[in-house]
């Protein structure tokens, strides 16, 4: 990881070395934190923050199912956010918010416990690396959204991302892919997945995924370049049968998906509605697309 200079702690930028929390920390124990991952982007009018309030908004949502009490308001988080990634003056890069429940108490119900704030920054490339990806279906179910809140970025929910990641590298795949309890396509550990099959754009719906802020910008570009779009349950048949397939997530961006299993998908590439719509996921990001220029934040 590379590092930066200063990392924002309930209030203050300290250095990087600096930004430490005891051992006793809740969240630590407990995986009782929410956190957001954010890139911002090279532009010609300087770095820009992709749906910053988007990302601040799903933030806020993800503590209230912890009746964290964040002791910041959204403007006062986004400001911070920018300040933060003024600070550090990297062009492009991740940004991390996290809340989290502080020092103080130990035990499951954890009011008691102070809620603290952090923001870092770090440049971060491709997450998948750039060519189609090799996925594998995962042993591990998405876990049932009556166990957890699907909608909500809770750190300890990630340890289900964690256990499919570790066995797909494993069995020598780039990315793993999980079914919901009804056996379903859900999502990959950190991403969104789309199908595009005679020219439509498919993906699954809302319920037990993550709502993406990726997938919801893709399915606003494509209703906009009049590509049909469609939220559906999809079976994992019917996803081997695509003609594409691709992920989207703030870390992966747009990532073609060359084969799930040992099927190959297409001609192993990623297709054509893929490339097209990366082009003009990359383009609006980087504030090359008028049409998105409402999706950035200038810092
Ligand atoms: C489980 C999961 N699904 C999907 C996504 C993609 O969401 P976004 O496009 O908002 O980054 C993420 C990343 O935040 C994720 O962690």
């Amino acid at each position: 990881m590379e590092k930066t200079e200063k990392i924002w702690m309930d209030g203050k930028l300290v250095a990087w070395e600096d930004a430490k929390i005891h051992v006793l920390t809740h969240t630590l124990h407990y995986g009782s934190g929410v956190f957001e991952g954010i890139r911002f982007y090279e532009t010609d009018k300087g770095p820009a923050i992709f749906r910053l309030h988007d990302h601040m908004a799903r933030l806020f949502h993800s503590a209230s199912t912890l009746e964290m009490k964040v002791p910041f308001s959204i403007k006062e988080l986004e400001k911070a956010v920018v300040e933060t990634v003024k600070a550090n003056k990297v062009k492009a890069g991740y940004i991390r918010p996290l809340v989290y429940y502080g020092y103080g108490k130990m035990g499951l119900y954890p009011h008691g416990a102070p809620v603290n704030v952090c923001i870092a920054v770090w440049p971060w490339g491709a997450y998948l690396g750039h060519d189609a990806v090799k996925v594998k279906v995962s042993s591990f179910l998405r876990v049932h959204p009556k166990s957890f809140i699907a909608d909500a970025k809770v750190c300890g929910s990630y340890v289900n991302s964690i256990n499919a990641s570790l066995e797909a590298k494993r069995e020598g795949f780039d990315e793993a892919l999980m079914l919901d309890y009804r056996n379903f396509v859900s999502e990959g550990p950190g991403e969104n997945i789309f199908m595009v099959k005679g020219g439509k754009l498919l993906t699954p719906s809302l319920g037990s995924i993550l709502p993406g802020i990726t997938r919801n910008s893709i399915l606003q570009i494509a209703k906009d370049e009049k590509i049909g779009t469609v939220e559906k349950d999809i079976s994992l048949e019917e996803l081997k049968n695509a003609d594409e397939l691709f992920y989207t997530g703030t870390a992966a961006e747009v990532t073609g998906i060359a084969q799930i299993d040992h099927t190959t998908i297409g001609n192993g590439k990623a297709g054509p509605i893929t490339e097209k719509l990366k082009k003009m996921y990359l383009d609006s990001v980087h504030g090359k697309n008028k049409k998105y220029e409402q999706w950035l934040t200038y810092c």
